[in-house]
């Protein structure tokens, strides 16, 4: 095995983390469905499937470096939101938690001395650069255009212009 074992303990509890957001963005694209709102729904799917990949990306580098993939118990998703804005708060929170469970796994690397999931863990770091900014500025579109004026954030979404400085766009 290349990983440390506590390494591959932190990096299957990661897997968790990274199925439980998308899991949550799957309810999250539901309320927006709820709410008449295809495009913030549709842009919620794709979050979660990225999310499914990150949760992969794990999986095949515990695999390549001869590791055990043990997957936790996942929590049950919220549901019932009584907006977008709590919705995508909740959104916001989850990337934000899951920036300071990289950067856990990136302080154990370095302390380890474990090059090689340090070089692995990188891409992340730069992805929630990218995942918290888009959903910053999502939340403040949501923000701005009130309940009432979420058609608007669509038409926005829609137009192809990207969320974040830093990442590829929508
Ligand atoms: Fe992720
Ligand atoms: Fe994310």
């Amino acid at each position: 095995m290349m990983i440390s074992n506590a390494m591959n303990t932190q990096m299957n509890e990661q897997i968790g983390h990274e199925f439980g957001a998308s899991l949550q963005y799957v309810n999250i694209a539901a309320y927006f469905d709820d709410a008449g709102l295809p495009v913030l729904r549709d842009h919620f799917f794709k979050q979660a499937d990225e999310e499914r990949e990150h949760a992969m990306k794990f999986v095949r580098y515990l695999l390549d470096a001869g590791a055990s993939v043990e997957i936790p118990a996942v929590p049950a998703p919220r549901h019932g939101f009584k907006s977008a804005a709590e919705a995508v708060s909740l959104a916001l929170q989850w990337e934000h938690t899951v920036t300071k469970q990289i950067s856990g796994l990136m302080d154990l690397a370095s302390k380890e001395k474990d090059y090689l999931s340090h070089d692995f863990l990188e891409w992340f770091v730069r992805e929630q650069l990218e995942e918290v900014s888009s959903m910053d500025t999502l939340l403040k579109m949501i923000e701005r255009s009130g309940e009432s004026g979420l058609m608007l954030v669509e038409n926005a979404l829609s137009s192809g212009r990207g969320l974040s400085m830093s990442g590829p766009g929508e």
